[in-house]
């Protein structure tokens, strides 16, 4: 079947690189249903990958060379894949280039590249181009270089070039909702055996739709924020003698409280214990064909994240007050936060004043125009040719 997005991303292939590309594979953007700031605390999590995707065009080159291009940026990174070191590379070029030095590293017998990455992800809005860029990397060296990682041990790789290479100390959701992700399905990711099910999540056919809210709030700090977030839990973890905070139930969480010094990590904690609890119910509605009822749930995900774990900002605290107050049966904040994007399960017929309770809330507070659509549940990652 001929795709526009393979005839689109080899003409701008041929424009940098002056030649064919061998091969054009396409990485999607995510949106996390439930289960935020759990991955790294080897808990659980809902993401589905977002009709918005990312195309990689590449080709070998015999010298050893890699030239990689990104259509949001004019300038061509060229470096010898061999010199790729963690730090060595700044900027946008980071997250290609992490991708194949971990392969590198990895004994994966790559060699050098042409490589264009084409998006239309939203850019720094929470939506994981960055995991879609390491994994579209990831799956066009290896296909190419002839060797084919099943998509869990892609999501690895491309999490490995994150936190090594880019410096990005993330967990392994994203990347797996990238690789693993399905249309018309939740994937619902146990982050410490990496198990994972494809749950049943079809808004339309319950009436409903998942509407997205780009704020357009912009992303500050969101990096050192982060990795402070994570310290804190695994700090909290090792006083409480745990392996990671996934091993604190609800039920034992009063005791864990108590045990914790410091009333700022007794709130990380309490978010992570009762998130990791939320996608659970969330889940189980999920299987039981009860979508509707889990949108009490978004919505108490989205004040722990506000509240104890403090990661919401104004902009993302009024859209979802908006949707809720027009209706929405639950919203919350997706992805790691700092900004970003907000997602609410809205009945269809309520979708409009929906937009725009959300639109007027933004122009009374002097914020810039958000932007909204409605997301399907769908496909992960593959070779497009
Ligand atoms: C970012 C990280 C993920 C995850 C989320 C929060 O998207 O990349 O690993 O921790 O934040 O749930």
């Amino acid at each position: 079947m001929n795709d526009t997005r393979v005839d689109d991303v080899s003409a701008g292939f041929r424009k940098v690189f002056g030649s064919d590309p061998e091969g054009a594979w396409t990485a999607p953007g995510r949106i996390n249903l439930i289960g935020e700031h759990t991955d790294y605390n080897d808990g659980f999590a809902l993401p589905i990958a977002l009709p918005h995707s990312l195309t990689v065009a590449a080709a070998r080159r015999q010298d050893g060379l890699v030239r990689l291009r990104s259509g949001q940026f004019p300038d061509v990174f060229e470096a010898r894949l061999a010199d790729l070191s963690p730090g060595s590379v700044p900027g946008w070029a980071a997250y290609q280039a992490g991708a194949l030095w971990a392969l590198t590293d990895e004994g994966y017998g790559i060699g050098g590249l042409d490589l264009l990455v084409e998006s239309s992800i939203p850019t720094g809005t929470g939506l994981s181009t960055s995991a879609a860029v390491c994994c579209g990397t990831v799956l066009a060296a290896t296909g190419l270089y002839g060797s084919e990682p099943a998509p869990a041990e892609v999501a690895r790789l491309a999490q490995r070039a994150e936190n090594d290479f880019a410096g990005m100390p993330c967990g392994i959701m994203d990347q797996s909702a990238v690789m693993l992700a399905d249309e018309g399905r939740a994937l619902f990711l146990d982050c410490r055996s990496l198990e994972t099910e494809q749950v049943p999540f079809d808004p339309a056919a319950h009436g409903m739709s998942l509407l997205v809210v780009d704020t357009r709030a912009p992303r500050r700090l969101v990096e050192g924020a982060y990795a402070e977030r994570r310290r804190s839990c695994e700090e909290a973890a090792r006083i409480l003698g745990v392996p990671a905070l996934r091993d604190v139930s609800v039920a034992g969480l009063p005791e864990a409280l108590a045990a914790l010094p410091d009333d700022l990590v007794r709130r990380r904690v309490r978010h992570v214990v009762t998130e990791n609890a939320r996608v659970l119910e969330a889940v189980a509605l999920l299987r039981s064909g009860r979508p509707r009822e889990a949108g009490p749930l978004f919505t108490a995900s989205h004040t722990s994240l506000r509240d104890d774990y403090e990661v919401s900002v104004p902009e993302v605290d009024t859209a979802v007050a908006a949707a809720l107050s027009a209706g929405a049966l639950g919203a919350r904040i997706t992805g790691g936060g700092f900004g970003g994007c907000v997602i609410a399960l809205v009945d269809a017929e309520a979708v409009s004043d929906c937009e725009k309770a959300v639109r007027a809330a933004f122009a009374e507070r002097g914020f810039d125009e958000p932007v909204v659509f409605t997301a399907l549940p769908s496909a992960g990652a593959r070779r497009l040719s």
